[in-house]
């Protein structure tokens, strides 16, 4: 297997929707939103036109600058559009910056609450959270950690409910797995644990694993017996990649207490983040003995940022949505057909979010085989040891019942063509 994956050796001149339009004439459907981002497709007239509006208004002004009428605008819009209409939100410049500062609130918010000093958080075996060396410390991505020093002497705390560690038939799991999360907040002391971190779907670290139904309920169960917040990592799966607007949204009792989103929000036209926080514990950021906001920053509330996640918005509200589910249900199902054919091993998820795990070694043959016929994407290497490595297979939401068509034949003709020359 080669460590990683050669660039690809086309030039995109023009772009439509789910499609790159190549400098020798052929185009190539985006199989995996680019980075899991661009999730509205490309050259949107909608994005382009909010722009324009703020640009001709003034480009640049930071919330101490002027008024940031266009950041409350987009604020008010995000929680509605999530359905947590009470929520303050703060904001910045991409998702490891929103895990930051989603870490820093919940932080200083238990030390004025709980009093509690030493505010570790807690994240799983099966988890990306972001590039800075904080981030990279605590989640439990080996591939993007390899040196256990770099864990700064923090890491992943508990064993995340998927294989390696895991292993359950998803209807009969009794969600004990949940448990793993109350015994690592009990080893250190609920009093030094300021927050469990965790993705409520597994994004490209295990490749869109899904947890049982009632494990996020227990672990925020857990979590408000011993006074601990939940953060859920949404930079890949909010804002209906999975579906619904929030990947919590699929089961009950799973709403936690910050929220962090990114990618779908900015949808691969700017860098954005933003970090939801509950009413119930946001005015404790403001209480007199509070200590100073970990949020600001001189990009952060960008207006043209601002202004093209509103264009994001409006693009993803004006979907018809019945159709958009019908659509992820139809990818579904031709991915799950997939399973056992060639190298495909394995195929979950949800909504426009799939990982698609093959034999070891035959990763980039596919990903090869997939280009040539006209789809490309994202890969994933995961967990266990060989590791598990696949396909992230994450469309632009806004694709049609045609480019889905295209691409789960593209991929099952790649994969059979592995297969017959295997
Ligand atoms: C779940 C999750 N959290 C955080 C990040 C970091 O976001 P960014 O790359 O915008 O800093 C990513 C990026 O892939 C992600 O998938």
């Amino acid at each position: 297997m080669t460590s990683s994956r050669p660039l690809p050796d086309f030039d995109v001149v023009a772009t439509s929707g789910s499609w790159l339009h190549r400098a020798d004439g052929r185009r190539i459907l985006d199989g995996s939103s680019g980075l899991l981002c661009a999730n509205v497709g490309q050259s949107s007239p909608k994005v382009l036109a909010r722009i324009e509006q703020q640009f001709h208004r003034y480009s640049f002004g930071g919330a101490a600058v002027v008024q940031p009428h266009i950041q409350m605008e987009l604020m008010d819009r995000l929680c509605r559009a999530v359905g947590r209409t009470e929520d303050s939100v703060a904001l910045t410049t991409c998702g490891t910056l929103g895990v930051e500062v989603a870490v820093g609130l919940a932080r200083n918010i238990t030390r004025i609450r709980r009093g509690k000093s030493r505010g570790d958080i807690l994240t799983s075996t099966l988890s990306y959270h972001g590039n800075s060396a904080l981030t990279l410390a605590l989640a439990g991505n080996h591939a993007r950690r390899p040196r256990p020093e770099d864990a700064l002497g923090l890491g992943p705390a508990f064993a995340a409910p998927y294989p390696p560690t895991h292993s359950h038939e998803q209807s009969e799991c009794d969600a004990s797995c949940a448990d793993e999360v109350a015994k690592a907040i009990d080893d250190r002391g609920a009093e030094n644990v300021a927050a469990v971190l965790l993705e409520p779907v597994n994004g490209t670290t295990g490749g869109a694993y899904v947890p049982p139904a009632g494990y996020l309920r227990r672990v925020s169960e857990i979590c408000r017996e011993r006074e601990v917040l939940v953060i859920h990592d949404e930079v890949l799966t909010g804002l209906w990649r999975t579906g619904t607007p929030l990947a919590s949204h699929h089961w009950d009792g799973a709403e936690p207490d910050l929220c962090i989103l990114s990618k779908g929000l900015g949808a691969g036209y700017t860098g954005i983040g933003a970090v939801l926080v509950a009413p119930d514990i946001a005015p404790l950021i403001r209480h007199q003995d509070a200590d100073p906001l970990p949020a600001m920053g001189t990009m952060a509330t960008h207006p043209l940022q601002a202004a093209a996640c509103l264009g994001v918005l409006d693009e993803l509200e004006s979907m018809d949505h019945n159709a958009f589910t019908a659509r992820g249900e139809r990818l579904g199902r031709a991915l799950h057909e997939l399973a056992g054919r060639g190298p495909v091993r394995t195929v979950r998820g949800l909504g426009h979010l799939y990982g698609v795990e093959v034999e070891p070694g035959l990763l980039w043959p596919l990903m090869e085989a997939a280009e040539e016929r006209g789809v490309f994407f994202y890969p994933f290497t995961g967990a266990g040891q060989p590791r598990t490595e696949g396909l992230v297979v994450a469309p632009p939401l806004t694709s049609t019942d045609e480019d889905i068509d295209f691409l789960t034949a593209a991929l099952a003709d790649a994969a059979t063509a592995l297969h017959h020359h295997g």
